[in-house]
């Protein structure tokens, strides 16, 4: 009995003993039981399903094999409870050391569930909303045995052309970077280890948004200055938010591919911005290596990435192949390889991979959960959220509920695939509400709803358009729903024109000459060049793609259940040629001046964008008033209060999003005409005034000067405030 005791307590002791070490100490024990191959397992990632990429060597894919020999650390592309379990009790119960599968996948916006795509969700400015967004996001991938989604993509964009504009949060280094720590924050909650929280990826580190000619995976060339202060600052937001892993991106800066960047991925990520994660390469980013021209075969390729820091290499084959050589050729050191293989443990550690291998496959929870109720009306108010009322003449919208006959014509007025957006390859378009099925919903029976295609979305027949202008001579009014397809943006999906595909313009056209009142939805990944739309038709709705609840986020906004309240992330251009347009330019030597030709202008355009950065109507009015600051002369170090008051002048009740903006108007290097530096979303009931307050801190000023250092210059500075980034209130101060 008292043998037996002992052995308890002994037992007992060691679990606590366990429990107590650090996660280091944990990494640790088990690094040391490692041989070399298998630590290079560890570093090995292959899809264990569909391709996200092109197609790489999979001669040796025997999935379990690889897993049973400690081959692979880790699969993207498997999913459900079931085969992540039946992968993971391999992997747990036949592999030597016992070593846990970390599963990734691309939840970019939604697993099952599709929620709007990242450029629609920044549109509500609410990094609140991108939480939820995102938590739910988790909750419903964790269920299905999913540990860690490649999202955010926190890249800036300021070309549309480039497709995956439409997985990040636009054009602004300040609201990407707040939209970064939210999806950050909401992916792996409070608590990795938790069953519905999942490790989070900031990607493409770096710069891959800045694609020449917008076209995917080119080259991207920058100063320095422009990449810290534009391209880095959403990535240094994820890190500080405690992002667990970082992606590399595909392209080069400078002559450097990032996959073999060690400036980038050791330098500034691990010393400067003390990064704890793991990187891991993009799809076959490693072997491109060769490609582009920095490495003559895999083998220095490998060489080249791990030596640069990316600790994963996700489908090239390059370190499976060749690190073992590396090593014994003493190329490659036995120290990088455990640094890297510390990196990937401490992820697993943390998710809890090691105390419950399976407490992400569970069945039960994966059912309950897949397109649940509460999952399901998130998705609306989140789309709802993310919709921009571009134009609104004579207030013809919200449309009355009481109306008798509505046409809703156009390509996407009944597509169930393209409102899932490009990255919903596990979703279920069945589950789709479509604009019709919305208004449909909204209206009940009373009303005459008919439907009429009217043409594809890029096919050039017009041969629908007599039924559709038909439908829209028996309405009372016309929702006309127009834009691009899903496979239109998202990966190698660059555009060269940005109007709208096939002849969708000329509907447009015809539909207009009926005289009867018309709303244009668009649904599209874009920025696009719309003018003949924004000119003639009296009310135009962006809707971007908003997921499964489309249809009814749509209606709601349509028929006044919902007043709009969204703002661009991203400029709208009059015209490709204008691309890249961005609001914080610079003001260059010969800023634009009607009355001298030798200034910076299109002889066959105007400067401006159609629509520009942080616009957006409402259904509401607001009008601003009392500028003030608390200072007009600041110490260097010193904060600064500004005020406004915003007062609803009309009877609805609404939101709006009050943007703050800067300018540095004398720099020891150039500054930009004005940088977003805060927001506030504010609720305003009719006739409400509510005075709306912004802290300008130090670090708010700091930019990187002549000699590349952060800091604040003293000097004179421009505030100004207001409901987007051109109808502004201006203020001045300075700093001593
Ligand atoms: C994309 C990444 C994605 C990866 C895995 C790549 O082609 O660039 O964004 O996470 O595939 O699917």
């Amino acid at each position: 009995m008292k043998k037996f005791i002992t052995a308890v307590l002994i037992i007992y002791a060691s679990i606590l003993f366990a429990q107590q070490k650090t996660i280091e100490q944990r990494v640790d024990s088990v690094l040391t039981l490692m041989t070399l191959d298998e630590k290079i397992g560890q570093l090995n990632q292959y899809s264990g399903g569909w391709e996200t990429g092109v197609r790489t060597d999979n001669s040796v894919r025997d999935r379990e094999e690889l897993v049973r020999t400690g081959k692979v650390g880790s699969f993207l592309n498997v999913i459900g409870a079931d085969l992540t379990r039946k992968i993971q009790k391999i992997a747990v119960e036949q592999s030597r050391l016992k070593i846990p599968i970390i599963f990734g996948l691309d939840v970019i916006h939604g697993f099952r569930s599709t929620f709007p795509v990242p450029i629609a969700e920044a549109s509500s400015w609410n990094p609140k909303l991108v939480e939820t967004s995102t938590r739910w996001q988790a909750t419903e991938a964790a269920s299905a045995g999913v540990h860690w989604t490649f999202a955010p993509m926190v890249d800036i964009a300021r070309d549309p052309r480039w497709g995956r504009i439409v997985e990040g949060s636009g054009e602004d280094p300040y609201l990407g970077s707040i939209m970064a720590a939210a999806a950050v924050k909401g992916f792996q909650g409070n608590d990795l280890s938790a069953n519905n929280t999942i490790a989070a990826c900031a990607k493409h580190f770096a710069g891959y948004g800045a694609a020449e000619g917008g076209r995917d995976y080119n080259t991207a060339d920058f100063s320095e200055r422009t990449f810290h202060e534009i391209y880095l600052r959403p990535f240094k937001a994820a890190v500080d938010a405690g992002v667990a892993t970082l992606m590399c991106s595909f392209n080069e800066i400078g002559g450097v591919p990032s996959s073999a960047n060690y400036e980038l991925l050791t330098k500034i990520l691990r010393d400067d911005w003390k990064f704890k994660g793991f990187v891991v390469s993009d799809w076959n980013s490693i072997g491109e290596l060769i490609p582009h021209g920095v490495a003559k075969d895999l083998k220095q390729a490998a060489e080249l990435g791990i030596k640069a820091g990316v600790d994963m290499d996700m489908e090239s084959n390059a370190y499976i192949r060749n690190l073992k050589t590396l090593v014994e050729e003493k190329k490659v050191s036995v120290q990088n390889i455990d640094e890297s293989v510390r990196r990937i443990l401490r992820v697993k550690f943390e998710l809890g991979l090691f105390d419950d291998p399976y407490k992400y496959c569970d069945e039960k929870r994966e059912k309950e959960t897949e397109f649940s109720k509460e999952i399901v009306e998130a998705t609306r108010k989140v789309a709802r959220e993310s919709i921009v009322l571009l134009k609104n003449e004579k207030n013809i919208l919200p449309l009355s509920k009481e109306i008798k006959s509505v046409a809703v014509i156009g390509p996407l007025a009944n597509s169930h695939e393209d409102p899932l957006g490009p990255w919903s390859g596990v979703s279920d378009s069945t589950h789709v509400v479509t604009v019709l099925d919305g208004v449909k919903s909204k209206l009940g029976a009373a009303a005459n709803i008919l439907y009429s295609q009217g043409c594809t979305i890029t096919g050039t027949s017009e041969d629908g358009f007599k039924s559709a202008v038909e439908s829209a001579q028996k309405a009372d009014a016309v929702i006309l729903c127009l834009g691009e397809s899903l496979n239109m943006s998202g990966e190698a999906s660059a555009r060269a024109s940005l109007d709208l595909p096939g002849v969708q313009e000329k509907l447009a056209e015809e539909i207009f000459k009926t005289g009867k009142p018309v709303v244009v939805v668009l649904m599209n990944g874009r920025p696009l060049t719309i003018n003949w739309i924004s000119e003639n038709i009296p009310a135009v709705v962006e809707t971007w793609f908003l997921g499964i609840q489309s249809g009814n986020a749509i209606a709601d906004v349509l028929f006044g259940d919902y007043n709009p309240n969204g703002k661009l992330p991203v400029t709208f251009p009059r015209s490709v040629g204008q691309v890249p347009i961005y609001y914080n330019h610079k003001n260059t030597g010969r800023p634009y001046n009607p009355k001298d030709h030798y200034t910076s202008y299109y002889q066959d355009l105007q400067n401006t964008p159609l629509y520009p950065f942080g616009y957006g109507l409402s259904y509401s009015k607001f009008e601003y008033s009392n500028l003030s600051l608390s200072s007009s002369k600041i110490k260097n170090g010193e904060p600064l209060k500004v005020k406004v008051d915003v007062k609803n002048v009309s009877s609805r009740e609404g939101e709006e999003v009050v943007q703050l903006y800067v300018q540095d108007l004398v720099g020891s290097v150039t500054r930009p005409v004005k940088e977003l530096k805060d927001f506030s979303k504010v609720d305003l009931k009719p006739g409400e005034t509510k005075t709306v307050e912004f802290t300008i801190t130090p670090d708010k000023l700091k930019f990187y000067d002549i000699n590349m250092n952060f800091t604040v210059e003293p000097g004179d500075f421009k505030v100004f405030v207001g409901t987007n980034s051109v109808d502004l209130l201006e203020s001045t101060f300075s700093i001593d």
